[in-house]
């Protein structure tokens, strides 16, 4: 990364922020309480001064190495610049790919060192999530130009996820132009792509290779697969096949039949509550005792399972915020003995990448890793991500701030920014409204200082657009809200949970991709357990405690856990207009994203029988969409 004006606002800005009160909110800023966060302002710059942002310390422990080594990322979603905010725990993820591509280089050179072989791989899911990969011009596919620095990194073995599977052009650009990159080591096992072939007929293809088998480079035999979970919300002419399907396919059990020195199956699927045993149960019936390492993803969270002592299976996380690290020290070919392994989640930042290659920050960077940084600046000025709309005065959080609250982003969204976005050119005094989104809306915090483009994208990247009923008495409105959320009597909640399981868990849901209610509560369990004495442990930063089954303690660094606060509801209400004219009867403008127009209506059918309400009494309360609220608002009021 670069030091830019970002980073240099960055260190004037947290002096200017506004403290709450509440505990949860100062833990966040450091734990502390010291002002934590004031001394953290620096990015490091390649070009001049390499530098580490201050304060962060390094991991407690080397790493464990055995003979055969995994590094492994998934679900970066384009998170390939790294996480660029002062306040915590972004530092923490503030490594760049250039930064990675160095350690990646730095560690592979250790390895050789030590005669032992170190794998890179992920698992999938680089579309979707930053300006990086989705703020291309007209006419551009999302993340191919992204992709292009994925590809200058060795890695060994890449799996597809399914978020390179909603939208057709992304799926053919990977099956084109990534997928030859990877020499044969992108993995689809149980993904198909429709092309059209050479005489002009459709065919049905895998998107990149089904398995692949291959020799390390201290001649170790790998057989590798690619899997994933049983999603079905992909698009037109892509095809999964039901995991449970693919593991009785001749030519799966073909590739199974001969013993390799390991099985290292790569997939985005959940090491927990997923299909993997499916899979697994599939090799060890042919073979007992073989080494299998699985390297997961797509819940976005931490987690180790074993399915026995012979077998271990990782997932490390998201948005490039976990690098994790598996090794095992194989022993004789015909041995029944545990298999020695460690597994270690390490946070993405060059302390942690410098620790563990003994690099100071100097000798650090490699040409690669320079040039990879390089490119995705430019990237980012071709993409006019650094656009800056606007200063925020303080942290708005999404998980981690009661809500409602004054550090609620729940709460800023829908009482400020959607109100004042929507009313900016609007030259006819409107009549009162009241706004309501589903809270699915906001996908990131935002945090103080410049409120950028590239924000945008992180935060509020959904284009739904904003409708609205006319004259409908508030009460109504309210209770319409009331009712979604599941408030009132039992009867009555269960009827309405009922109808928004119809509406809503229809356009959301698991095997559609849905992984936030999953990813919640891993943090909500980690806010629970933590015990008092780690808490109070003053000189513990914010970060992931994470708690899976795998013997040891899985953490590279001891952290606080972020705060999580869980009674954020489905779906959240503007605060109802004041004013003296105003009673429960007042006809008012009701405003909502198209996505919830189903809910609504349903709801306000229940709830009255005056008036049968359709799709065609709602009428477009705006140009503008829901992912460039934030930037309208961040121009009128944060300027
Ligand atoms: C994460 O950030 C905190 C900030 O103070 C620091 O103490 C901790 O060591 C950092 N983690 C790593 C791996 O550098
Ligand atoms: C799928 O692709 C084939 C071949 O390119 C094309 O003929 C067909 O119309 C596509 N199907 C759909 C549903 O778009
Ligand atoms: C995927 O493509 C292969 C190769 O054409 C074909 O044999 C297989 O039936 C397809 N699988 C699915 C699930 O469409
Ligand atoms: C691994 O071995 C230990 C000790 O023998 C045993 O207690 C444990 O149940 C085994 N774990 C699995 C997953 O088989
Ligand atoms: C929240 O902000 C409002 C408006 O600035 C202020 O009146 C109120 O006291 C704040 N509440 C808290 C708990 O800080
Ligand atoms: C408001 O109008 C100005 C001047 O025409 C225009 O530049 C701006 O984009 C408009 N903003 C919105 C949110 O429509
Ligand atoms: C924090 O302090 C405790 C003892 O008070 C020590 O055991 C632990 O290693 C320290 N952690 C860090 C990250 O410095
Ligand atoms: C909406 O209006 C159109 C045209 O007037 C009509 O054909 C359609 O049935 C209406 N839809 C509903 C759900 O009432
Ligand atoms: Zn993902
Ligand atoms: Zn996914």
């Amino acid at each position: 990364m670069r030091l830019s004006t970002l980073t240099l606002l960055g260190l004037i800005l947290p002096i200017l922020r506004i403290y709450a009160c509440n505990d949860h909110a100062h833990a966040r800023r450091g734990g502390d309480g010291h002002g934590h966060g004031h001394e953290h302002g620096h990015g490091h710059g390649h070009e001049h001064e390499p530098s580490v942002p201050k304060g962060l310390s390094p991991p407690t422990r080397p790493l464990e190495w055995g003979d055969i080594n995994i590094l492994h990322t998934t679900d970066s979603h384009g998170w390939l610049l790294g996480h660029q905010k002062t306040s915590f725990p972004e530092p923490n993820y503030s490594a760049d790919l250039g930064d990675f591509a160095s350690f990646v280089t730095h560690m592979k050179k250790i390895a050789n060192e030590k005669g032992v072989d170190l794998l890179l791989v992920d698992s999938g899911d680089l579309h979707d999530g930053t300006g990086i990969t989705d703020g291309f011009p007209p006419g551009g596919v999302d993340a191919h130009d992204a992709n292009e620095f994925v590809k200058m990194l060795p890695y060994d073995v890449m799996a597809i996820g399914n978020h390179e599977l909603y939208i057709y052009a992304n799926t053919l650009d990977m099956h084109e132009n990534f997928v030859p990159a990877l020499n044969g080591r992108y993995l689809s096992s149980n993904v198909n792509i429709t092309v059209t072939g050479d005489d002009g007929n459709p065919l049905d293809i895998p998107v990149g290779e089904r398995f692949a088998k291959f020799k390390t480079k201290h001649g170790r035999k790998i057989t590798s697969l690619g899997v994933l979970f049983d999603f079905t919300d992909n698009d037109r002419n892509t095809t999964v096949q039901k995991v449970a399907d693919m593991v009785n396919e001749q030519w799966f059990k073909d590739v199974i039949q001969e013993e390799p020195d390991l099985f290292l199956l790569v997939g985005h699927m959940p090491v927990s509550r997923d299909n993997w045993p499916l899979v697994f149960d599939a090799i060890r019936a042919v073979h007992p005792t073989t080494p299998i390492l699985i390297l997961g993803g797509h819940t976005h969270i931490r987690d180790c399972v074993q399915l026995d002592n012979r077998s271990m299976a990782l997932e490390s996380g998201r948005y490039m915020e976990t690098v994790g690290w598996m090794s095992a020290k194989l022993d004789r070919k015909d041995s029944t003995d545990d298999i020695r392994f460690s597994r270690r989640y390490l946070d993405t930042n060059r302390v942690t990448y410098e620790y563990h290659t003994k690099k100071n920050d100097h000798e650090f960077d490699t040409s690669l890793g320079e040039k990879i940084t390089n490119g995705l600046q430019d990237l980012s000025a071709r993409f006019h991500l650094d656009t800056v709309f606007g200063t925020a005065p303080q942290d708005y959080l999404y998980l981690s701030a009661p809500y409602p609250s004054n550090n609620s982003l729940f709460s800023l969204f829908i009482n400020q920014v959607v109100p004042v976005a929507l009313q900016v050119n609007k030259t006819e005094s409107a009549p009162p409204a009241l706004f309501m989104v589903n809270s699915g809306l906001i996908r990131f915090d935002l945090y103080s200082g410049p409120f950028t483009r590239n924000d945008q994208f992180t935060i509020a990247p959904f284009a739904d657009s904003f409708r609205y009923l006319s004259n409908i008495p508030l009460s109504d409105a309210m209770a319409a809200f009331n009712a979604l959320n599941g408030a009132g009597d039992s009867e009555r909640r269960q009827e309405t949970e009922e109808l928004v399981a119809r509406h809503y868990d229809a356009i959301q849901g698991y095997e559609r991709g849905e992984v936030d209610l999953i990813f919640n509560n891993w943090l909500k369990k980690m806010d629970q357990e933590i015990d008092v004495q780690r808490r109070a442990m003053k000189n513990l930063t914010l970060g992931y405690v994470t708690q899976d089954s795998c013997p040891g303690v899985g953490d590279d660094t001891q952290h606080a856990t972020i705060p999580f606060f869980l009674d954020v509801p489905k779906f959240i209400v503007s605060e109802p207009p004041t004013g003296d004219d105003i009673t429960s009867d007042t006809p008012i403008d009701f405003v909502f994203v198209d996505f919830i127009e189903g809910s609504i209506l349903s709801i306000l059918n229940s709830l009255q029988t005056e008036k049968v309400y359709t799709s065609n009494d709602t009428m477009r309360y705006s140009d503008l969409l829901s992912n460039a609220v934030l930037g309208v608002f961040a121009q009128e009021v944060w300027n």
